[in-house]
C-alpha cells in the first residue's frame, strides 16, 4: 500500500459545497486533502479543473484524486485525457469498490446534481478502502495504459 496520503480535490462551480464536505471527510479519515478549488461559485470550466487534478495524480504528487461537477461526467472525461489517469464516475457504492478492485482507478468523479452528500461520502469511503486485486485485472489495466502510447 502507498504511503502517499495526499488526495487532490477539484470541481467546477456546481460542486463547491460537496467538494468541501468531502475534503473534510477524507481528512477525518486520516488522508491529506489537497483542495485546489475553485473556492467561489462563479461559473467556471470543468476541463481545466479536471486536468489540473489529474496532473497531480499522474505525476505521483497525489495518490488519489476526487473530482466533481454537476454530473461528474464532463470533469471525468477531461481527467481521463491525462496519461496515467484512470477515473470513473460513481453514483453507487458497488461501482466505487469495483473501480478500485478491478480497474485500479486512481481518480473518482462524482455528480453533485446527481447524488446527495450522504451517498457521496459512502462512495468516497468505498473507493478509499478498496484495494486493487491485480492478477487478471492487472493485464487489463495494462491494456488500458497501452492505449495511451
Ligand atoms: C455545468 O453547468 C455543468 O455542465 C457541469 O457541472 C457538468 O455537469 C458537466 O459535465
Amino acid at each position: 500500500m502507498s504511503t502517499n496520503k495526499r488526495i487532490v480535490l477539484s470541481s467546477d462551480h456546481a460542486a463547491i459545497d460537496l467538494r468541501q464536505a468531502i475534503a473534510a471527510y477524507v481528512e477525518a479519515q486520516g488522508w491529506e486533502p489537497v483542495d485546489i478549488g475553485p473556492m467561489t461559485s462563479e461559473s467556471t470550466h470543468y476541463p481545466e479543473h479536471g486536468a489540473a487534478a489529474a496532473r497531480l495524480v499522474a505525476s505521483g504528487d497525489c495518490r488519489f484524486g476526487i473530482i466533481l461537477c454537476g454530473t461528474g461526467q464532463g470533469i471525468m472525461m477531461a481527467a481521463n485525457k491525462i496519461n496515467g489517469v484512470r477515473c470513473g464516475v460513481c453514483s453507487d457504492v458497488f461501482s466505487a469498490q469495483m473501480i478500485r478492485q478491478h480497474n485500479d482507478a486512481n481518480m473518482l468523479s462524482l455528480g453533485a446534481r446527481v447524488i446527495d452528500e450522504k451517498l457521496a461520502l459512502e462512495i468516497v469511503a468505498a473507493f478509499l478502502t478498496s484495494e486493487f486485486e491485480g492478477g487478471r485485472h492487472a493485464t487489463r489495466v495494462d491494456m488500458i495504459g497501452a492505449l495511451e502510447a
